[in-house]
């Protein structure tokens, strides 16, 4: 059965982990639904992990709908939530809302998150007023690369710490119907988590969060880049590849394949008459 909005806030209230991945293409995301994950986050880290820039900052809507279309095909029971790029919501409301709609309509996600807490109040309330759920996303937002001087861990100080707290407040009252945390030290994220009624997903903030996301890319060793301190890796499909790809080189050097069961016949017949 497909999740909605209302599965997360179930689960918070029973206390059940929400499992969310990232995914970017139909194969990948077919996987993750076949695995039963609850939530497909195709996130702007698309940028980094699947076109190979440094940071998120390029990505456009053009690119998020492209990705959003192809995870939606193959998520049939996970929930899509699709990310606004860098710039599709800080206009306007009126642009924000557009762009917001366009995630759903073309992409085809069941959901939207974008980066940002109190300043983003009249986006999150104007989307929520045109039935499009909002996922927030708070802490190092990734966006803010550049005004936080870098991918840092955020809310160690006490005004750090309370502002992401108001921030998170803020994003429930107007509608949010979860918020991502991430890179929070845990005790901070816990407590952010049982302050608000809809639940937290974290990703590099600890256990307390009501749900855990992370990059697939990192937890399956795919992005070599770099592989952030909160990032487990669950299997070395990295490495799979890799052998997988030398074996290939190496036989088609060897001229071993194609073998013969990969390979079609043609009768003798139209092979006497080519000419
Ligand atoms: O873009 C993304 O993948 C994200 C996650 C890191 C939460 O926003």
């Amino acid at each position: 059965m497909k999740n909605t909005v209302a599965t997360f806030q179930k689960m918070k209230d029973n206390n059940e982990p929400i499992s969310m991945l990232t995914a970017y293409d139909y194969s990948t995301a077919k996987l993750e639904d076949e695995a039963g994950i609850n939530a497909i986050l195709v996130g702007d880290s698309l940028g980094m992990v699947m076109l190979g820039y440094d940071d998120t900052l390029k990505v456009t809507m053009e690119d998020m709908i492209h990705h959003t279309k192809a995870v939606s095909r193959g998520a049939k029971n996970a929930l899509v939530v699709a990310d606004l790029p860098y710039m599709s919501y800080h206009v306007s409301v009126e642009q924000a809302v557009q762009n917001a709609g366009r995630l759903i309509t073309e992409g085809g996600a069941q959901a939207v998150k974008l980066e940002g807490g109190v300043e983003f109040s009249d986006e999150v309330r104007a989307m929520t007023r045109a039935s499009i759920p909002v996922m927030g996303h708070l802490g190092l937002t990734p966006q803010s690369v550049n005004a936080l001087g870098g991918f840092k861990v955020q809310g160690k100080t006490i005004e750090a710490a309370q502002r992401i707290l108001d921030d998170a407040r803020a994003l429930e009252e107007a509608g949010a119907f979860a918020i991502v945390l991430e890179c929070i030290p845990a005790a901070i994220a816990e407590k952010i988590s049982s302050a608000l009624r809809i639940p937290t997903i974290g990703i590099g903030s600890g256990a307390g969060c009501d749900g855990q996301v992370l990059v697939y890319q990192d937890m399956l060793g795919l992005y070599g880049n770099f592989t952030p301190k909160f990032v487990k890796q669950f299997a070395c499909a990295g490495q799979v590849m890799k052998e997988g790809f030398s074996a290939y080189i190496e036989e088609v050097s060897a001229r071993t394949f194609p073998a013969q069961e990969h390979t079609f016949s043609a009768s003798d017949d139209v092979l006497d008459k080519l000419y």
